[in-house]
């Protein structure tokens, strides 16, 4: 019984998931801001719609992809990326007939390549994608690689590299291989069996071989700016001045020309400079492609997109643990205090799970010192203790695990205590801290000794009797 995960794959266990969640949370929010819409599409299509598009030519569809045959006999993939899909869906679903362009799309998900696996390059990997499908405007391009650079900043990467290309439009391709062929026929016997099948069917794809990557020859192949027509050259120049204008740093790298069949114009990836000097490769990239939705027997319509690697940012995220305040918990946790309460425990943990409250609870009335040992394992803001008294007078003991402070009320003033509790001690950044020092946004050290209270007393937040009688004063006039 084999009792491993396949190679190339991870598990992601709960205190994993916690900060992809909160990644893809902050990327769809970023998204959004910007008007996509999200799409869902198959994990896997017929074979041909990635052979068709991401390319022949490509590794990713040669030699990297998971194809079988279903019980039907039908050549199925899974994807191995997301374009290919979302453009079929498009055309598919006649999404043109919209003219609301561009259609702005983005999607989430798993995506499946047979690669060898590395620091950052499983078999299974999820990416977050965008694509605008309808437009051809520099300010398009433009405005993607600025949202590409805030998306990014968003879940705190800001130390990256942006690479910069052209691979021009479909005359400039053509020169270009010409050339290509040209510069590496002489040394064609020396390169790798793929490359020779590449030299006849796309010679772009050499200069992403893996194999050949040290070969002398791939130092000094010619690059693609000088093939470029004048349309493309001028489409990227003002590509480049719109980035200029967003005070967007960047590098032309004419050597990037990506690893997919269907991009033409401008290319770009986007390394991160992670903090242990980990190489996680580009952990973005993308570009335009004004082809493919023809290709799939829709309207000429051209599109620019890009897909964020999701693994490789959590990666760079983890190291740079700017997530580090985002923990796990639970709001309410019910400990009943011996067997005989455990029927109240219950009906209180569904009192609460029925107003929208998280809670969890005992069910084996252990000790009450194993019981807080969960409080704190499950990092719970509160203690709900129920006892024998509790249940005959339908009260419960509520205990705020941060500051220790107990109260003993009735149920049906529970909701009113908790929401008016968490109001008060809630940090307006929206995430929960519980700890000590924390500084809030707003600006008062929220459970701190030196708490600042609005009434511009400086106190001790222990001894602190707040007189200003100002409604809203944050500290909510607490007596001690
Ligand atoms: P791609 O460059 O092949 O582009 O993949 C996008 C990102 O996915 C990469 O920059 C990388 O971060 C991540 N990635 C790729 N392969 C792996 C892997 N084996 N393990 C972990 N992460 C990986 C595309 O897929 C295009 N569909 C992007 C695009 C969208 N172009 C236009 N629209």
């Amino acid at each position: 019984m084999i009792s491993n995960k396949p190679k190339g794959t991870r598990d992601f266990l709960p205190k994993d998931t916690l900060i992809n969640q909160i990644v893809e949370q902050l990327l769809r929010q970023t998204a959004e801001t910007f008007s996509f819409r999200e799409i869902r599409t198959p994990i896997f299509e017929h074979t041909e719609v990635f052979e068709r598009s991401s390319g022949e030519s490509s590794d990713i569809v040669n030699k990297e992809m998971y194809t079988f045959l279903d019980k039907g006999g039908r050549s199925i993939s899974l994807r191995p990326e997301g374009t290919a899909g979302v453009v079929r869906s498009f055309v598919e679903n006649k999404m043109y007939v919209e003219t609301d362009f561009p259609v702005r799309l983005y999607y989430c998900g798993p995506n499946f390549r047979y690669e060898r696996p590395q620091a950052g390059r499983y078999r299974q990997f999820s990416q977050f994608g965008l694509e605008n499908i309808g437009i051809r405007s520099p300010f398009i391009d433009a405005e993607n690689i600025f949202l590409a650079v805030d998306m990014l900043a968003s879940v705190g990467i800001t130390d990256i590299k942006l690479k910069i290309n052209s691979i021009g439009d479909k005359e400039s391709r053509n020169n270009y291989k010409e050339a290509l062929k040209e510069y590496f026929k002489p040394y064609l016997n020396e390169l790798c069996e793929d490359c020779k099948v590449r030299y006849e069917k796309n010679p772009l794809r050499i200069l992403d071989c893996k194999v050949d990557a040290n070969h002398e020859c791939m130092k000094g192949y010619p690059a693609i700016k000088d093939y470029l027509s004048k349309d493309s050259k001028d489409y990227f120049a003002k590509v480049l001045d719109q980035l200029d204008l967003l005070n967007i740093e960047y590098e032309i790298d004419d050597k990037l020309v990506r690893g997919l069949d269907y991009y033409n114009d401008v290319v770009f990836e986007i390394e991160a400079i992670a903090p242990s000097g980990t190489n996680y490769g580009a952990i973005l990239g993308g570009g335009r492609y004004d082809e493919l939705v023809e290709q799939f027997g829709g309207p000429s319509l051209p599109a620019f997109g890009f897909g964020i690697g999701l693994d490789r940012v959590v990666e760079v995220v983890k190291e740079l643990h700017v997530m580090d305040e985002y923990k796990d918990y639970l709001t309410c946790y019910v400990m009943p205090r011996e067997e005989t309460s455990i029927e109240y425990g219950f009906f209180v943990t569904n009192f609460l799970r029925s107003n929208g409250v998280d809670c969890d609870m005992d069910y084996q009335a252990r000790s009450i010192k194993s019981q807080f040992k969960t409080v704190d394992r499950k990092n719970a803001l509160y203690s709900i203790i129920v006892g024998e008294d509790e249940a005959k007078t339908q009260q419960v003991s509520v205990r705020k695990n941060a500051t220790k402070e107990q109260v003993t009320i009735p149920l049906n003033a529970l909701m009113t205590y908790l929401r008016e509790d968490i109001n008060s001690s809630k940090c307006e950044c929206g995430c929960h801290h519980d700890d000590e020092e924390h500084e809030c946004c707003c600006g008062h050290h929220h459970e701190g000794e030196e708490h600042e209270c609005c009434c511009e007393r400086e106190h001790d937040s222990k001894e602190h009797k707040c007189d200003c009688n100002e409604e809203g004063c944050c500290c909510n006039h607490k007596e001690n």
